[in-house]
């Protein structure tokens, strides 16, 4: 259990959840991290927290640096309870330390524990906290993604402590981005932004201009890989996802009772394909929600399929919808198709779901029983036509 020395006096002492494989419907293949950061200088501060699971990791981590009992500021982030679990185990550790967090931090922090012996400071954006040599500052972050976020910032060191910003669910032994194949934080960070900060791209933006006016050679969030060399590369994604931009390319999801709903989506990707537009298929049976967002994430086009059945939707995609509807995706194009035996209600159903996440809605494609290969190729040209025309 080694703690990183980060910057000069300023230490890594998270948690590793090697685990993880699943975080509330997130399926996260490669673990997570928890990252809390000790700050050593006249005072002693602990940045954010982890699980309540890992604070054992946590706390042997701090007394390789530090007696955790001389802690004098502990600083709270965010009040999620992967980042905040441990604070009440870590205050009846150092009684006396002092918790640092925004006006809805403390509000949260109240609704969550039993904080009657702390001594809380409430900070704002532009506050600032000497511990020594060094001064912290505080930016709130609300709804990035809560409305107690809060990101620290630490001048003399150039480092940003921004919380699940730019984070990643990534376990590894690695801590800094440049030790890990940028695709993989890439891949992740995406996944993580396609999951959990979607909502939030106004409030994104307004953390962006705020965090552009800081001097910055260092993001430490709260989850996954430390930024250190990819930060330019990071913030320009933001900026792109923030501002719902997508890219020429379709994701075609759907699920299938006997294959017709599935054909009419090979037909779909045939006709993307042929107008050179990247096209993924999608098939709810064996693609997690969750992974499926982050294709959604830069995509233009979204089709949804599935056949009737009871007067429906199948619920694999009544759950799919409901997700990506809480996402708030923004500026797609977006397909309603399904194959349906006599009533035909699932294709309404799904049109009704994505015109209500605003989305500029295609023409929808249904076909009773089995599409034949002639219906197929219909649908296909169709679909081609649309497409020219709104290239
Ligand atoms: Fe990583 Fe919003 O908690």
């Amino acid at each position: 259990m080694k703690a990183l020395e980060i910057k000069k006096d300023i230490f890594w002492v998270g948690g590793i959840d090697w685990d993880l494989r699943n975080f509330h419907g997130y399926l996260t293949q490669r673990g997570s991290t928890y990252n809390s950061y000790l700050i050593k200088d006249e005072k002693l501060v602990l940045v954010d927290t982890v699980k309540y699971y890992l604070f054992d990791e946590m706390l042997e981590r701090i007394k390789k640096i530090a007696d955790p009992s001389k802690i004098d500021y502990v600083v709270c982030n965010h009040v999620e309870m992967d980042h905040s679990g441990s604070l009440p185990r870590i205050m009846e550790i150092c009684p006396e330390a002092t918790v640092v967090t925004s006006p809805n931090g403390e509000k949260g922090l109240k609704f969550h524990y039993d904080t009657s012996g702390w001594d809380i400071k409430v900070v704002n954006t532009g506050d600032s906290l000497n511990i020594g040599k060094r001064d912290l500052s505080f930016v709130l972050t609300q709804m990035v993604h809560w409305p107690d976020s809060m990101a620290t910032y630490v001048p003399r060191d150039r480092l940003l402590i921004p919380n699940d910003a730019f984070g990643q669910h990534i376990a590894s032994e690695e801590r800094f981005d440049d030790e890990i194949g940028w695709d993989i934080v890439r891949s992740e960070a995406a996944k993580y932004y396609a999951n959990i900060v979607l909502p939030y791209g106004n409030q994104v933006q307004r953390a962006l201009e705020a965090v552009a006016g800081l001097d910055v050679d260092m993001i430490a969030p709260s989850h996954g890989l430390i930024w250190r060399r990819n930060i330019d590369k990071i913030l320009e994604l933001y900026g792109k996802w923030s501002a719902n931009e997508s890219v020429d390319k379709a994701v075609i999801v759907y699920d299938t009772m006997w294959g017709s709903t599935g054909k009419i989506a090979y037909s779909l990707q045939e006709a993307f394909e042929e107008k050179g537009i990247v096209s993924r298929i999608e098939n709810l049976r064996t693609c997690h929600i969750s992974d499926i967002m982050t294709h959604v994430l830069d995509s233009r086009y979204i089709c949804v399929g599935s056949p009737t059945l009871n007067n429906g939707m199948l619920p694999t995609v009544g759950s799919f919808l409901t997700y990506l509807k809480g996402l708030s995706p923004r500026n797609r194009k977006a397909m309603a198709f399904g194959s349906y035996g006599w009533g035909g209600q699932s294709i309404p159903g799904i049109n009704e779901v994505l015109s209500s996440c605003g989305f500029e809605m295609m023409e929808s494609l249904k076909v009773q029983y089995v599409p034949r290969k002639e219906r197929l190729d219909e649908i296909k040209e169709k679909v081609k036509g649309e497409l020219t025309e709104r290239v």
